[in-house]
């Protein structure tokens, strides 16, 4: 989804709010937080891109989810497409946490399976790329973990039967949450890097383009991180003699899944592969660039977007 942000707000006599309440995907929850710095800050919403740049506090803001992949409601970013740009802008600082989240599972419970499916792909990813991130520490490592436990052992059921799966539905929501705990105090990698990319240039579901990328991203960067990406395996259960062995396994668990969940092949979306240098560029400069467990240059990125659209 994408925003034309107000350039700023302008409130009566009485009409200044005392808090901003988002409740929804990721981009209405990303754009109460905007919301909030601007009812606070009276410049343009591209002049506070960046960590900290607002002057004044902005409003409590008020996280409901009422999808299963954002994390936003635990994290410290405001992530707002300039559409004249084709960018996607960070907007960030501590002030921007939410000062309540409401995470409520049965928010989920009537949510149609092609958004139970790219949601939760997005929040595999979040877990995912946090653990094998340059800055992941032993405390984002142990949500990561779990996350990733969570969201497999539940995200086939829940995305057949939502309704009927209580348990699934609670462990998915959950495992959003965590996951969102994990990237937004680690960081994600070339995942994001590709998928921000591509949805600030094409309307993309985030987390369609987040399950495209992941198993292709995850083989690219397996020579940099095999031993870490074999705790994951094991940690759903996959046994191998070698780390090497389990660390593939898992990723073809993870194609697999993309197609038991029906998400869309890269292919299938018509992007011209004339455009991947384009993509591969914006991807290489994303910030999250640095954070990829193996240094990656424009290259790289061209040799992935092939590698996906080979399919
Ligand atoms: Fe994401």
């Amino acid at each position: 989804m994408q925003y034309h942000m107000p350039a700023r707000l302008y409130f009566g006599p009485g009409e200044a709010p005392d808090l901003v309440i988002g409740l929804g995907g990721g981009s209405p929850l990303d754009a109460g937080k905007a919301l909030a710095l601007l009812a606070t800050n009276p410049k343009n919403i591209q002049d506070y891109e960046g960590k900290e740049k607002y002057a004044v506090d902005p409003l409590p803001f008020v996280a409901i989810p009422t999808t299963c992949g954002t994390g936003s409601e635990v994290t410290w970013v405001s992530v707002i497409t300039d559409v004249d740009r084709k960018f996607k802008m960070s907007i960030k600082g501590p002030k921007l946490y939410p000062a309540v989240s409401i995470v409520d599972p049965d928010l989920i419970a009537t949510l149609p399976k092609p958004m139970i499916a790219s949601t939760g792909m997005d929040a595999l990813t979040h877990a995912v790329e946090a653990y094998l991130s340059k800055p992941a520490t032993l405390i984002t490592d142990t949500h990561a973990v779990k996350a990733v436990g969570l969201i497999l052992g539940s995200i086939e059921k829940a995305s057949v039967d939502i309704k009927g799966h209580a348990r699934q539905r609670e462990e998915l929501m959950y495992g959003s949450m965590v996951a969102g705990l994990a990237f937004g105090n680690a960081d994600v990698t070339a995942v994001h890097c590709i998928s921000e990319s591509i949805g600030a240039l094409y309307d993309i579901p985030h987390g369609v383009a987040n399950a495209m990328f992941l198993p292709h991203v995850l083989e690219y960067n397996l020579p940099a991180c095999t031993p870490k990406m074999a705790v994951l395996a094991r940690t759903i259960g996959i046994s191998a003699a070698s780390d090497e062995q389990a660390a593939r396994t898992f990723i073809r668990k993870i194609k697999d899944l993309s197609r038991v969940l029906e998400i869309p092949l890269f292919r299938s979306l018509d992007i011209d592969p004339d455009q991947f240098a384009l993509i591969a560029d914006m991807s290489y400069k994303n910030n999250s660039n640095a954070s990829n467990p193996r240094d990656l240059g424009p290259a790289d990125y061209q040799n992935i977007l092939k590698a996906a659209y080979g399919d």
